[in-house]
């Protein structure tokens, strides 16, 4: 598996398991994924599923330190200002030992003050790192002034129909990796059927789910599709064989419509 480094020696694969609206079926899909080769889960206390996480991961026989779980605050606890609260509640979830990443999920007000405890919590050693989710650049400035952290990753939507290219621009060059979310555009957009993707996909034999991650891939960010189908969890970790031609990943990036999926991080009401 392909990872990233952190500037703290950390490294996170390229590509995980995105177990958003799992549901009942999460303990099985993070086993699918396990045995399949994935080595990240993404998780969230709003996703209702860390324990079933935790106890797929014990019960997969995999060593805990080959696998690196993502878990993340949730905009509630942040307004409240309880950060280290919310975070020892999913640690007790997860029933580990360690978290790898813990990531703000949205700026919801009183997000500074979340980051600090969010160091400190770090400082101390729980998790190995820390980052955010659904960041601008503007509240990615706002962390970069006030804390000696930055933070290690901004997780992000981004697809074909939303590249977010500008934002991911800004967050390599300031040293912030980036996970794409959504990147199959929640299968809501009309992507896994785009004329273009599938004439590429036919061209390296691939599927467009396996084009548009290769293509992350390539343009340096990680991916965490979401399926809790087995063979579509297989078909989407099966993307390091083949290599895009600078050509189709142009006609990839020509794509973009500035049309999300998800809520717009300026304008959200939960
Ligand atoms: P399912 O869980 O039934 O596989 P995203 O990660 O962009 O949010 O997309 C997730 C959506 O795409 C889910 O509806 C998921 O359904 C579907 N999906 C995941 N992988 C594939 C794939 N390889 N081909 C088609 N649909 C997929």
């Amino acid at each position: 598996m392909i990872t990233v480094k952190f500037e703290n020696k950390v490294k996170m694969p390229r590509l995980g398991l995105g177990v958003w609206q799992c549901g009942e079926k999460t303990e099985d899909a993070v086993k699918y994924a396990l045995q399949a080769g994935y080595r990240l889960i993404d998780t969230a206390a709003e996703y209702g599923n860390e324990k079933a996480v935790g106890k797929a991961i014990r019960e997969s026989g995999i060593s805990r330190e080959k696998i690196f779980i993502t878990t993340k605050l949730w905009n509630s606890d942040i307004r409240k200002g309880r950060a280290k609260e919310a975070f020892f509640d999913s640690f007790k979830r997860l029933q580990t030992d360690y978290i790898d990443m813990y990531l703000i999920h949205w700026p919801a007000e009183g997000f500074q003050k979340a980051w600090q405890d969010m160091t400190e919590i770090y400082h101390e050693g729980w998790v190995r790192a820390i980052g955010v989710s659904n960041f601008q650049i503007h509240h990615a400035k706002e962390l970069e002034n006030a804390s000696d952290v930055i933070p290690f990753v901004n997780q992000i939507e981004s697809h074909p129909y939303f590249n977010n290219q500008e934002l991911i621009d800004y967050c390599l060059e300031h040293k912030i990796e980036v996970t794409a979310y959504s990147p199959l555009g929640s299968n809501e957009n009309g992507l896994l059927e785009d004329p273009i993707l599938m004439r590429i996909a036919r061209k390296y034999g691939k599927t467009v789910a396996q084009v548009i991650l290769r293509w992350n891939l390539q343009r340096g960010i990680t991916s965490i599709p979401k399926s809790v189908n087995k063979k579509r969890i297989e078909e989407n970790i099966n993307i390091f064989d083949f290599e895009l031609s600078s050509g189709d990943m142009n006609k990839i990036f020509a794509l973009n419509k500035n049309e999300r999926v998800s809520a717009d991080p300026d304008n959200f009401n939960f």
